[in-house]
């Protein structure tokens, strides 16, 4: 701690990322990376990039990648937002839409990195309790609130929402702004963006971090109504011009429009994450259903933390989360079939103790 920390700072808690390990020893099934590798278009793409162009600043809207996006979801260029991976959208949008005069709500089991940006701007927030078997309970939000905020499959549980389901709240509740955050919608979830030309209480966040395999290139999305985005680029503005750079820009475009490679890929995880439900149930584990790729699984007689080490000691990274609700489960990125029939045997030698 320095001295010239503002009392804001001191009193923060950062979100806490899953462990990058510097050896690639591990599975690592901590972070819902994608295990396949990003389509070969980007590739091609990176290679054929002519380096002259990084002299010159990018665009500053993000052109590139809006016109993709644009495309592949057949909506208007100006109903989409940019940003330097989804957690800065997310960041953007805590700011552009709340204040200290304005409080949001959202589960209290969902992304843990809500709540951290609430704190960062001094946003006031209600953490509203899920069902017991995990799923959103909308029945409880506050009439008071100004924003909704859940990941849509919901994170880290894999629970998911139908955009019907979504649309009756958007109806019933036109003053409050809903951010739904599609992170892992990919993975067999119907996406609400087709309602954004509906609804102007609604922003939906994607990012190519997961469905895409491009987490090291940083690319997050938001689709709005235009005034929802317009607010959005003032913030963007008042903070960083260029978020994307132009490397990025032209890579996420390549994979975003290569649909076949998309589908095939997201489908083998989808397959796999179903058998690897199928296989941990047989064994006794209790296994949410999930629409992600990712599951959310508790073994029977081990705590989370001390199943997390036993895989860990196998070579296996998981994720767990010290809340009272879910400490005794873990999330476990789905990998490819070779690295899930490995946990599977894994997990059942630790039962077998
Ligand atoms: C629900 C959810 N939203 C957003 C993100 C952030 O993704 P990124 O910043 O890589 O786009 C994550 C990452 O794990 C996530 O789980």
């Amino acid at each position: 701690m320095s001295r010239f920390w503002s009392k804001n700072t001191k009193n923060l808690t950062p979100y806490v990322p899953g462990e990058q390990p510097k050896d690639r020893k591990f599975i690592k099934l901590n972070t819902n990376e994608n295990p396949y590798p990003p389509s070969p278009r980007v590739k091609e793409r990176i290679q054929n990039f002519k380096l002259d162009d990084l002299r010159l600043y990018p665009n500053i809207e993000g052109a590139i990648i809006k016109q993709a996006v644009a495309k592949h979801y057949d909506i208007p260029e100006r109903q989409v937002f940019a940003g330097n991976g989804s957690d800065e959208v997310l960041a953007l949008a805590f700011k552009t839409f709340f204040d200290n005069t304005t409080k949001v709500g959202f589960p209290d089991v969902t992304y843990s990195f809500y709540p951290v940006y609430c704190a960062l701007y001094e946003i006031p927030f209600v953490k509203v309790p899920v069902k017991e078997n995990f799923s959103i309970d909308f029945t409880h939000y506050g009439k008071d609130l100004k924003g909704i905020i859940f990941a849509n499959p919901n994170a880290p549980t894999g629970s998911y929402v139908s955009p019907d389901v979504i649309e009756e709240l958007l109806k019933e509740r036109p003053d409050t702004l809903f951010i739904v955050d599609e992170a892992y919608i990919d993975f067999g979830g119907e996406s609400c963006v087709p309602l954004i030309s509906m609804y102007d209480n609604l922003l939906v966040v994607h990012t190519l971090s997961k469905s895409r395999a491009l987490a090291g290139l940083r690319i997050g999305l938001a689709m709005g109504c235009k005034e929802l985005i317009e607010g959005l680029v003032r913030v963007k503005d008042s903070f960083n011009s260029y978020p994307l750079d132009t490397l990025a820009q032209v890579a996420a475009e390549a994979a975003i429009l290569d649909t076949q490679y998309f589908n095939d890929t997201r489908q083998k995880i989808i397959e796999t994450r179903e058998w690897t439900q199928r296989k941990l149930r047989e064994l006794g584990v209790k296994v949410q259903d999930s629409m992600a790729n990712f599951l959310f699984v508790s073994i029977p007689g081990i705590s989370g933390p001390e199943a997390l080490l036993k895989l860990r000691e196998q070579g296996i990274l998981v994720r767990n989360f010290s809340m009272p609700k879910i400490s005794d489960w873990l999330r476990i990125t789905i990998g490819t079939k070779e690295d899930m029939e490995f946990l599977v045997q894994t997990i059942k030698k630790i039962m077998a103790g």
